[in-house]
């Protein structure tokens, strides 16, 4: 059985042929649409879609009778799921009052360098039973399903033990299986140096490779591994050696790359064929140059440089060097406690001069590629998973980043499932 959607206005980012790889430069101003639509679900799959005017009366007779759900999407488009690919989903607690000292003056490496941050945090999910992280994790999971999130990448990095790093990334696993999200999994114990290695880093990243990462990798606990490659936190060296132990056990590098200076995190993420590097604040020619045909996708993380209030990365330079572009949330507790896509493409075309064809093709399409889940999800394809939303009547598919903090969704399904209408309670 399935859900037949119909009359819909406007069908977004419809893809008969789903790109072979992440859209790149000028291919990102584009988004196919079908006007006037139906769309069919099978399963947790998307059988058909077409024009109104394709269907006859029979085949609308039919496509109603096979189905349990039908919905009437007059006046209102269905996007395909967003899919976010750089999360910190898992933490303990919050941190709004290093939020107070950042309004106070300091800055993200200062309250770092004092013991807090990152480590805060790490000390707050040392506390935290297993079962208490995925609830407090859940409550985020369901509040991303509900803006319209249905692919998530979430990482490690608040653990810095081995006990602790498989305690998140059991808990990451667990979303995937009791939640409708692809959840895809980053290994991320090069976050921050723990206290019990302050001043000895090298020690900390041996245990790193020959602890935990083999742990990691023993429990198939991670898609990916990642590292927080930037000044005051791990080196260009450090990453070498992380990556060439991960890549024993089959994790693809990610990188925090460039967030707060020129790093060489670009540079060392393309050499070990990183499917992404993320945040590049601090980006120009050299780095657009090193990704130029490298594979490697530029994922930028608007709402943590707005969150710390940094200076925008130059995106529109991006394109004209014909690189592919994603979007992600990065929620997490100390750069950016917030996982709504729509506001994050917005700031894609508010802070850098995106087009709004872009930001959704960067949070949809590309965002896939950066999880290596572009086979299912990402855009409207018949035989992609059925993860998409149906809007509220909206004049336009500009209107959904213009309208930033509205809530524009009608009903999420999520695998073919109705998640939730925005008229009931979700859950
Ligand atoms: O992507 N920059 C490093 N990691 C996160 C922030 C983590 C935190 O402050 O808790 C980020 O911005």
């Amino acid at each position: 059985m399935g859900i037949f959607i119909k009359n819909i206005k406007k069908l977004v980012n419809v893809r008969e042929v789903p790109p072979a790889s992440p859209l790149r430069g000028s291919q990102m101003e584009t988004v196919p649409c079908v006007e006037d639509a139906y769309l069919l679900t099978e399963g947790d799959r998307i059988a058909d879609y077409g024009t109104m005017s394709s269907l006859g009366t029979e085949d609308m007779e039919r496509y109603s009778r096979v189905s349990d759900t039908v919905i009437d999407a007059s006046g209102r488009m269905v996007f395909p799921s967003y899919c976010d690919s750089h999360t910190h989903l898992i933490y303990a607690g919050s941190r709004e009052m290093e939020f107070m000292d950042k309004l106070r003056g300091l800055s993200y490496q200062e309250i770092a360098k004092r013991g807090g941050g990152i480590l805060n945090s790490v000390a707050l999910l040392h506390e935290t039973s297993e079962d208490s992280l995925y609830e407090q994790a859940m409550r985020r999971a369901d509040e991303i399903m509900s803006l319209g999130t249905g692919a998530v990448e979430i990482k490690s990095g608040y653990g810095l033990s081995t006990e602790d790093e498989l305690k998140m990334l059991r808990v990451a696993r667990r979303i995937g299986r009791t939640t409708p999200l692809a959840v895809r999994t980053t290994y991320l114990g090069a976050h921050a140096v723990p206290e019990r290695y302050r001043g000895n880093r090298r020690d900390y990243v041996d245990e790193i490779i020959n602890s935990t990462m083999p742990a990691v990798a023993e429990e198939g606990l991670a898609d990916y591994v990642d590292i927080f490659c930037e000044e005051g936190f791990f080196s260009v060296e450090d990453a070498c050696r992380i990556f060439e132990a991960a890549s024993g056990y089959g994790m693809i590098p990610k990188v925090h790359a460039n967030q707060m200076s020129f790093s060489g995190g670009v540079q060392v993420g393309v050499r070990y064929g990183a499917v992404s590097v993320d945040h590049l604040e601090y980006t120009g020619p050299e780095e657009f140059k090193a990704l130029q045909g490298s594979g490697t996708i530029a994922t930028l993380l608007p709402g943590a440089t707005f969150f710390l209030d940094m200076k925008y990365p130059d995106a529109r330079a991006m394109l004209s060097y014909d690189l592919p572009i994603a979007i992600a949330s990065n929620y997490n507790p100390g750069s950016c406690p917030a996982g709504d896509m729509k506001f994050m493409m917005a700031l894609g075309m508010i802070k850098m001069g995106l087009t709004p064809e872009a930001v959704l093709n960067a949070a949809t399409v590309n965002g896939a590629f950066a999880m290596g889940l572009a086979g299912d999800y990402g855009s409207i394809t018949i035989g992609k998973k059925a993860s998409l939303f149906v809007t509220e009547e909206i004049p336009s598919y500009e209107f959904v980043p213009y309208s930033f903090t509205s809530r524009l969704i009608d009903t999420v399904i999520l695998n073919g499932e109705v998640y939730g209408h925005l008229q009931h309670p979700i859950r």
